[in-house]
């Protein structure tokens, strides 16, 4: 299987970032509110996503994150000053990556181009990969939505990577753990990988991923 998947695209937040390790600052600096905003901060900032692409009126990941984190403080009547504000979306830009990624992206490399494709705006796309210290693993790229003015599952995103790496898409490997990102990386015609590290239902969407796995050591295993 290895050879039959000459490149493999990552998704960013939720895929090799936990984006819930702004749990532990949200938690010290809201007590008994940290789960609360982490969950509510991610849902409300993947529906700007997609309501944004939907109404033609894109906004950058960056804008759209703080639009979010606003409206869950706000929601969770937490009163948070500027302070509070700038420290939360600093975060993302360190967000810790789940514990078997770097070893696993090591050897999923081997023989093969790996490219990340994310909602994240450029910036801090680079910022939280640099800090993790990821970068030498995707010689295919850090490519970001930010060109096509328009956030995922829209297929114009998805051709980013295919033009980017110059591989034909039923070649291409997308990687995801956002259920919705794979069925659209799969309607795009790529090969998709979910990667349910919740132990979520299969999205009903029309498409189903060619393979399920729990994690990236899973996936290695697979594709070894
Ligand atoms: C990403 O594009 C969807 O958040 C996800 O990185």
């Amino acid at each position: 299987m290895t050879r039959e998947i000459p490149a493999l695209v990552f998704d960013a937040y939720g895929t090799l970032f936990d984006v819930h390790s702004v749990t532990r600052l949200a938690e010290s600096l809201f007590p008994g509110k940290g789960a609360a905003i982490s969950a509510a901060w991610r849902t409300k900032q993947l529906e700007y996503t997609w309501l944004r692409t939907i109404m033609g009126s894109y906004e950058d990941f960056a804008r759209v994150t703080r639009s979010a984190l606003e409206w869950t403080l706000e929601s969770l009547a937490v009163d948070a000053g500027e302070d509070a504000h700038r420290a939360l979306l600093e975060e993302y830009r360190r967000l810790a990556p789940f514990p078997e990624v770097p070893a696993m992206l090591e050897r999923l490399a081997g023989g093969r181009a790996l490219a990340i494709l994310s909602n994240g705006h450029p910036e801090m796309l680079d910022a939280v990969v640099d800090h993790a210290g990821l970068r030498p693993h995707f010689r295919g790229g850090v490519l970001s939505v930010h060109p096509a003015r328009r956030f995922k599952p829209d297929p114009a995103v998805y051709r980013i990577a295919e033009e980017a790496l110059g591989v034909p898409r039923a070649l291409m490997g997308f990687v995801s753990s956002n259920g919705w990102d794979a069925a659209g990386a799969k309607a795009f015609g790529f090969r998709a990988f979910w990667v349910n590290r919740s132990g979520a239902s299969v999205e009903r969407l029309g498409v189903r991923p060619d393979a399920i796995v729990k994690d990236l050591g899973e996936l290695e295993s697979l594709l070894a």
